[in-house]
């Protein structure tokens, strides 16, 4: 049997809302329309825009607003000029109103389907934003299993932190240690393992074929970690390239060949993978 794979991040999104131990870890996702934006920019001062199938970061964009928001009861007036600055994967553009601004979104997305996000404001790492990606497997014995988590470091001034986008890998230590004592990266590490596993059991009850996932997961400043996106194709081989410790790959690697995603040892991967 084949292994599942689901692409819309829509479709998996509805599917993790479901539960309700991973509501919290969910970002607020509404699909792209100028209405959204507008609440959303109300209520935040930035967020993501992302297409609903896509990979390495491709057509990700984020909106920050500028200005402040008059207060509620007060008259008509803004506190100050609208401003928005629209950030592109490697460059960025400036906005003095709303309509504006959702035209030039409206220029890259055409009428394909695009989400918007609550955006996070993710921890860096020297000074560039990083995520973490959680990879979490069944095993031979049909649980899930996570069993690796790496950092995954932004290029300098870049919005998503993909690899294929310039980003760079490390330890999960080494990205948290400037943010956290090591008592507290263990109590996160913990609750990123069960992350993972949570999140397989959920999405595996509307596809009973998922074997592997990867999830994107951003620690924002107060150390908590949203799911960003969810991967079913995840990249296997950073953790192999990466990791001193070889047996946390072997592992990774008997999990996948037991399930069919590689032939044997040795041999690298069948199917291409998305980092
Ligand atoms: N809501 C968000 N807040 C902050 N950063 C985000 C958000 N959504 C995406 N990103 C950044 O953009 C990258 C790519 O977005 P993602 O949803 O993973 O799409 P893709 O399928 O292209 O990898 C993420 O790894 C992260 O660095
Ligand atoms: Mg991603």
């Amino acid at each position: 049997m084949t292994i599942q794979r689901v692409s819309s991040k829509w479709t998996k999104t509805k599917v993790l809302l479901q539960s309700r131990q991973l509501t919290r870890y969910i970002p607020l996702t509404r699909k792209y329309s100028r209405a959204a934006l507008a609440e959303m920019l109300n209520e935040r001062s930035l967020v993501y825009i992302k297409p609903d199938i896509g990979t390495y970061g491709n057509g990700v964009m984020s909106v920050e607003r500028l200005h402040e928001l008059k207060p509620q009861e007060q008259g008509s007036e803004p506190a100050s000029p609208e401003k928005y600055k629209l950030h592109y994967v490697t460059s960025s553009q400036e906005f003095s109103s709303l309509d504006d601004l959702h035209r030039a979104i409206r220029d890259r997305t055409q009428q394909k389907l695009y989400l918007l996000q609550h955006g996070i404001f993710k921890l860096k790492y020297r000074d560039r934003s990083f995520d973490l990606r959680v990879l979490t497997q069944k095993t031979p014995y049909g649980s899930w299993e996570t069993t690796g988590i790496i950092g995954r470091v932004a290029a300098k001034n870049k919005i998503i932190t993909n690899y294929h986008s310039g980003g760079s890998i490390r330890m999960l230590d080494e990205v948290l240690e400037e943010h956290a004592t090591q008592e507290r990266i263990n109590l996160l590490e913990k609750e990123l393992y069960e992350l993972g596993v949570e999140t397989a059991k959920q999405l595996q009850k509307e596809y009973p074929r998922l074997k592997e996932i990867g999830l994107d997961v951003a620690i924002d400043q107060n150390l908590i970690p949203w799911i960003l996106e969810v991967n079913t194709l995840p990249a296997i081989l950073p953790f192999k390239k990466f990791f001193k410790d070889k047996s946390i790959y072997r592992r990774i690697e008997r999990y996948a060949i037991a399930y069919g995603r590689l032939s044997s040892p040795g041999k690298g991967s069948r199917s291409k993978s998305k980092a």
